[in-house]
């Protein structure tokens, strides 16, 4: 069955837009390439955004659409960070106050447009799907979910979204798009709002894909990598090394398709428990990803407790702290964390009082058979040696800093 780029909506965006980027990447250099947005990459031209998407430019950044009046699409998507969590916090603040702390943390919407729809593949494997946990089935039913969350934009109903919509310098214009009368119809003010959104995210392609990475320039001809970017690509690339491709995929598709540094399935890398949130002082509660809690669908697949889905490695520098629970606050100790996980893994974990290391604590003993042990990095032994030394780390953290959009050649 084909995977990501051909299937569900995103056919409607339109495969032809890949033969640009097809025709740059198959050149050997020395082509003559249009200037005007980002000639690295897929997007010609600068965009121009429909009417509704310009209205959902405005939503994105009102923080008068939150309870507390401080917080915006834009306060956890932060465009300095790649439209992720700027602060550092594993989870970000939010609530009627502002003081409430999520559950997972904020992932970059850079790129988010191209995950496709949530589906089980024919051999059974998950893809795509909104949120870690591809609860949300589209982009406007995901904003939905920060609008109305108690620990986020905290709206009690969309009567109250509605309500401050109507009061916002932008509502002439909202009703102007929607109805004189949309207003007294919460429901579907809300609605044509999280359309808006919606519309802004796929359309303003140099917020949401820009791909004006250095490695994008590479992939074009336009650059060469460092020795260090060159080998940690190579480590990048290795199923004996980082095996990173294998779910975090590098390579040009075969339509011309820039890589998105994710295939959108599933895995459950044993990340452990972060204590820093306040969720977790209950040690009966597990975030376990796509079986729940926050996902309630698919809960009888427990063989995916504990499966959260592959994240972009697109602005990677830019994004910490990184995994679902902000766990690790460096590059360098997320990548210790792969390939030392099953060697040392008294590096990472706490001992319980026999002294034990409880190795994956963030799961529930019956769950711990789930965790990925089989794939290169993690299928190693104590006494066996890292499938990365700390050269080599360094060289592909070189390689993962090329990911970051802005490059100027
Ligand atoms: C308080 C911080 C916060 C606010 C405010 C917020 N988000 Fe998020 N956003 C998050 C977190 C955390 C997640 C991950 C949620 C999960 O996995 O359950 C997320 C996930 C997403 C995703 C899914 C990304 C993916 O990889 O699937 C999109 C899209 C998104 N947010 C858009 C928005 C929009 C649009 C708004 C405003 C209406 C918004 N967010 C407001 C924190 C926030
Ligand atoms: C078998 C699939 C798989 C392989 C192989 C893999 N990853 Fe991942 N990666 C994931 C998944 C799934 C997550 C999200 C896990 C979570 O949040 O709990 C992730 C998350 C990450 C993150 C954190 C991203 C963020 O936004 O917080 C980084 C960094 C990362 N991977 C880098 C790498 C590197 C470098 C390699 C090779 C050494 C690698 N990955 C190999 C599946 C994989």
């Amino acid at each position: 069955m084909a995977r990501g780029w051909t299937s569900g909506w995103i056919r409607a965006l339109g495969a032809s837009r890949w033969f640009f980027f097809a025709m740059l990447a198959s050149c050997t250099g020395g082509a003559k390439v249009s200037s005007g947005g980002a000639d690295a990459g897929g997007v010609p031209e600068p965009a121009t955004l429909s009417a509704a998407a310009a209205l959902g430019e405005e939503i994105f950044h009102d923080r008068s659409l939150s309870a507390s009046g401080t917080l915006s699409c834009s306060s956890c998507h932060v465009p300095d960070h790649a439209l992720a969590g700027g602060d550092g916090l594993a989870v970000p603040l939010g609530g009627a106050d502002g003081t409430r702390q999520g559950l997972r943390n904020a992932p970059s919407l850079r790129y988010v447009l191209y995950t496709p729809s949530f589906h089980f593949e024919s051999d059974g494997t998950p893809v795509g799907g909104f949120d870690r946990d591809g609860r949300a089935v589209s982009l406007r039913d995901q904003a939905r979910g920060p609008f109305l969350a108690d620990f986020e934009m905290a709206n009690a109903d969309a009567a109250a979204v509605s309500r401050r919509l109507a009061a916002a310098g932008y509502a002439d214009e909202f009703r102007a798009q929607f109805g004189e009368h949309i207003f007294e119809d919460p429901a579907a003010a809300l609605d044509r709002a999280l359309f808006a959104v919606q519309q802004y995210e796929i359309e303003d392609r140099q917020e949401f894909e820009p791909f004006t990475s250095k490695y994008d320039y590479f992939l074009a001809g336009k650059v060469t990598l460092s020795e260090s970017e060159a080998r940690g690509l190579s480590l990048f690339n290795d199923p004996n090394k980082g095996n990173c491709a294998a779910c975090h995929p590098s390579a040009v598709g075969a339509d011309g398709s820039p890589p998105m540094f994710t295939d959108f399935t599933y895995d459950n890398l044993g990340v452990p428990r972060n204590a820093s949130i306040a969720a977790n002082a209950d040690p009966g509660y597990y975030d376990l990803g796509a079986c729940g809690p926050l996902r309630t669908d698919i809960a009888e697949h427990t063989e995916l407790c504990g499966a959260f889905k592959v994240p972009t490695l697109r602005n990677i520098a830019l994004t910490a702290p990184y995994f679902h629970n902000g766990q690790f606050a460096t590059l360098e100790r997320a990548l210790e964390f792969y390939v030392r996980r099953d060697t040392h893994p008294e590096e990472f974990y706490p001992r319980g009082e026999g002294g034990q290391v409880r190795k994956f604590d963030d799961l529930p003993p019956a769950y711990q058979v789930n965790v990925n042990r089989t794939e290169a990095p993690y299928n190693r032994l104590p006494g066996d040696v890292p499938a990365l030394d700390a050269a080599e780390i360094a060289d592909v953290i070189s390689f993962l800093d090329t990911l970051t959009d802005g490059f100027q050649p």
